[in-house]
C-alpha cells in the first residue's frame, strides 16, 4: 500500500518571512489530522524559517533544487549536504522550471541553456541527492508542441530512463508526471490521462527495478486545486499531488490535504 503524498512546491509565491512562516504554520495545523504525507518545499531562504513553523506538526520539509557536488567552489549553488543538515528530507530536481522548459514562452530561447538542468544534471542530482539520505522528487512531462506530436511517452519514458541511471535501490524516490502545459495554466490534465502516463512511468521503473516499482509513488502536477484534486485521486496509479499555486495558502493547501 503506498502512502498518499501531497507536496507543496511554493515556487517564488511566498516571498516575504512572515507569509512563509504563516502558511507553514496553518498546513501544519492542518496536516495534523491527515491521512496522507505532507512536504513544504519553500523557497532557499526560507527552508529554516519553515521548518521551525512546521516543528512538532507532520510535516516534512522540501527544498526546490540542490546542486551535483557536495562541497567546492561553487559559488550560489546548494550543498545536497546542507539541504540534509538542516532538516530536509525530500528535494525536487528536474522540474521543467529549472530544465528551462516553460509552458509560456517568457524566457528567449538562447537564455535557456544558461540555467536549464538536463537529463545528464538530473541523473547527477538524483544521484548525490540519494547518497546523501535526501529523497528525490524528480519532475518528469512534455511540452505542449511534444504532445501535438505524439512523442510525449517517447520524451517521459526518456526522461525517467535518463534520471535513474545508475540508481542502484529505488527507496525514498518519488517521481511526479507534471505536463509542461498543465503547469500554472488552470488546464489540467484528463485525470484518465494522467493515471494512463503514471502506469507508463511505473512500467518503465519495472523494467530496471522489478516489483520494487509498485513501491514508488508517482505523483500528478499541474493546475492542481480544491475542485479537482479528487477526481487525480480517485485513480488507481496517482499516488498524490505536486502542487504549484493552489499550496502557497494554508486554505487552500488544507482543502487538498483533505479531499477526501
Ligand atoms: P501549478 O500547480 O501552479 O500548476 O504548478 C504545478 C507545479 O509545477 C508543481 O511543481
Amino acid at each position: 500500500m503506498r502512502k498518499e503524498l501531497m507536496a507543496a512546491n511554493w515556487k517564488l509565491y511566498n516571498v516575504t518571512l512572515e507569509e512563509n512562516v504563516k502558511e507553514a504554520k496553518g498546513i501544519a495545523e492542518s496536516a495534523k489530522d491527515a491521512d496522507c504525507e505532507v512536504v513544504i518545499c519553500p523557497s532557499a531562504p526560507f527552508l529554516i524559517p519553515v521548518k521551525e513553523a512546521i516543528a512538532g506538526s507532520p510535516v516534512k520539509l522540501g527544498a526546490q533544487g540542490v546542486f551535483w557536488e557536495e562541497k567546492g567552489g561553487f559559488t550560489a549553488q546548494i550543498s545536497p549536504q546542507s539541504l540534509k543538515d538542516i532538516g530536509c528530507e525530500y528535494v525536487i530536481i528536474g522540474h521543467s522550471e529549472t530544465r528551462g522548459r516553460f509552458g509560456v514562452g517568457s524566457v528567449k530561447e538562447e537564455l535557456l541553456s544558461y540555467f536549464s538542468e538536463t537529463d545528464e544534471t538530473v541523473n547527477l542530482k538524483v544521484l548525490t541527492a540519494l547518497k546523501v539520505g535526501l529523497k528525490p522528487i524528480i519532475c518528469v512531462g512534455e511540452t505542449i508542441n511534444e504532445r501535438k506530436a505524439g512523442k510525449q511517452d517517447e520524451i517521459i519514458s526518456y526522461q525517467v530512463e535518463m534520471a535513474l541511471r545508475n540508481v542502484e535501490d529505488l527507496d525514498g524516490i518519488v517521481i511526479a508526471y507534471e505536463p509542461v502545459w498543465a503547469i500554472g495554466t488552470g488546464e489540467f490534465c484528463d485525470p484518465e490521462e494522467a493515471n494512463r502516463i503514471i502506469g507508463l512511468i511505473r512500467n518503465k521503473v519495472r523494467e530496471q527495478f522489478g516489483e520494487k516499482a509498485d513501491e514508488m509513488r508517482i505523483l500528478y502536477g499541474g493546475s492542481v486545486d480544491p475542485n479537482n484534486i479528487a477526481s487525480f485521486m480517485e485513480k488507481e496509479e496517482v499516488d498524490g499531488a505536486l502542487v504549484g499555486r493552489a499550496s502557497a495558502k494554508a486554505e487552500s493547501f488544507s482543502k487538498i490535504i483533505h479531499y477526501k
